[in-house]
């Protein structure tokens, strides 16, 4: 079976770090285009050059959006990834340079090159995707398939907006104009990410008998993992790793639900929030495939590959 080709859209951010690695490890991947969102724009666009680094590749960097579409941010997540993104380690300045290529610009020129081949993976605020949509509202009938890590299916978000998510709190109008436009997608929520947490001492295991990518990713991950400690966050939680896991292989899905999603611009404490049309009764198209379960050990192997370790 040929391996998928992804197209990447990306904040990273450490588990947008360990989610770049399993596409590595089990993917082609085609480009990274990046936006603002965890920390700020310079630092993703680095850490996204420090990782194909990492990973001796030779994939496109595309700098995108350094700020939401319509509103400022009312928080980032520098308090869980770290000032810099990837755990305030210090990495050195990596050398191959990013793109000089926007990359809204970037992903409607490759999907143009090659139409129906490309998986696009949104593992950050919608931001370019929503203006490459402005742009070109074809672009969703040359794509093979869209995932999105984001959203909160049922009000369980992890932002100071109770019930959103935190990509999609961070640009909800970004997030709106891609649900509105691609007819179909999957999605993989927040919760989703909570019922698929690696237990903290397998984890571990797999960092102590993996090769320089769990080196890398013991370093980068220290600051998130004491913030989940000292948050009632139980377990290894990799959101951006299971919308990944779904984007490589979407067999690894084991129980869905496929609904009308929309997401909320207003309200006094719901901007942000993703609501899910459950009992179907606005007749709205459903677009989203909600990723409820997925085989736990096929993701835990992928992941464990990614890293290196037995
Ligand atoms: C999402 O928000 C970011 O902090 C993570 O990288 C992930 O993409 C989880 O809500
Ligand atoms: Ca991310």
């Amino acid at each position: 079976m040929s391996k998928p080709q992804l197209l990447i859209d990306t904040d990273p951010g450490v588990d947008d770090a360990l989610a770049i690695m399993m596409a590595h490890a089990h993917a082609d991947i085609a480009a990274l285009s990046v936006a603002a969102g965890n920390v700020g724009l310079d630092h993703t666009v680095r850490n996204a050059r420090t990782l194909r680094e990492l990973l001796g590749a030779s994939f496109p960097v595309f700098p995108g959006c350094a700020s939401p579409l319509v509103r400022a941010p009312e928080e980032d997540a520098a308090f869980v990834h770290g000032a810099d993104g990837l755990g305030d380690v210090g990495f050195p300045e990596p050398k191959a340079a990013a793109e000089g290529e926007a990359a809204a610009l970037a992903l409607l020129r490759l999907t143009r090159e090659r139409p129906g081949e490309l998986t696009l993976v949104a593992l950050a605020p919608l931001t370019n995707l929503a203006l490459a949509l402005k742009l070109d509202p074809a672009l969703p009938r040359r794509v093979k398939r869209l995932v999105v890590m984001g959203g909160a299916v049922t009000g369980h978000g992890n932002t100071g907006r109770v019930p959103a998510e935190f990509n999609v709190g961070f640009d909800p109008e970004a997030a709106h104009v891609v649900f509105e436009a691609f007819p179909a997608f999957d999605l993989v929520d927040w919760e989703a990410t909570l019922r698929h947490a690696f237990d903290d001492t397998e984890f571990e295991g797999w960092i102590a008998s993996g090769d320089h990518r769990a080196k890398f990713f013991q370093k980068v991950f220290r600051t998130a993992r004491d913030y989940n400690a000292t948050h009632e966050r139980n377990g290894v939680l990799a959101a951006d790793a299971l919308g990944m896991a779904v984007a490589i292989d979407p067999d690894i899905i084991v129980r869905s639900e496929t609904r009308a999603v929309g997401v909320e611009l207003d309200g006094r404490l719901t901007r942000g929030a993703t609501v899910v049309d459950w009992a179907r009764r606005l007749g709205r198209p459903a677009q989203a495939r909600i990723v409820l379960e997925v085989d736990q050990l096929r993701f835990q192997a992928m992941v464990r590959k990614a890293l290196g370790a037995a």
